[in-house]
């Protein structure tokens, strides 16, 4: 049987080596973790997304009594995009979050189906997704989905 690799490459930075949107970006989710409805978890989760335009665009943590209900913070900036701006490319999306002690000191990362979605955003777009991923020591930074996500799913 042939074996295959797949390697990921990310940028690990300080706040300060961002670029001042991606550092604008990166904000805007730290301050939607402040008010996300996370009454169960209390784990806030922050997004926000740019696009094309310029327009930069929010997104926190839905929860439900109904857990099942609940949304995440990225795919509910994502879907806000898609809903308000359809014909406007997302180009980058941040993420941050907190829990009682405050924001997470390592970067926080998208759960598989917010991936998912992010795979779909790129083939809607035809572009990468610029990725950032907060924490208070360093963040992320991930030039396309499929760094996070290889052999994703597709139906073309
Ligand atoms: N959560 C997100 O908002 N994004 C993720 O990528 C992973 C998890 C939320 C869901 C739930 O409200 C809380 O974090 C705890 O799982």
């Amino acid at each position: 049987m042939e074996v295959k690799t797949i390697s990921t490459t990310f940028h690990v930075a300080n706040i300060e080596e961002l670029s001042e949107e991606d550092r604008m970006l990166v904000e805007k989710a730290i301050s939607q973790t402040e008010i996300s409805y996370a009454p169960y978890s209390h784990f806030h989760v922050g997004a926000a997304v740019r696009l094309d335009n310029g327009v930069v665009l929010g997104g926190c943590n839905q929860e439900n009594a109904a857990f099942g209900v609940s949304m995440c913070a990225e795919r509910s900036a994502l879907f806000a995009a898609g809903a308000n701006y359809p014909d406007v490319a997302v180009n980058s999306v941040a993420i941050a979050a907190r829990d009682a002690s405050g924001l997470l000191a390592e970067p926080v990362s998208p759960c598989g189906v917010c991936r998912q979605a992010m795979v779909e955003t790129e083939s809607r777009y035809g572009k990468p997704l610029h990725i950032l991923l907060y924490g208070t020591r360093h963040t992320f930074v991930i030039n396309g989905i499929s760094s996070l996500m290889p052999l994703a799913f597709s139906t073309f």
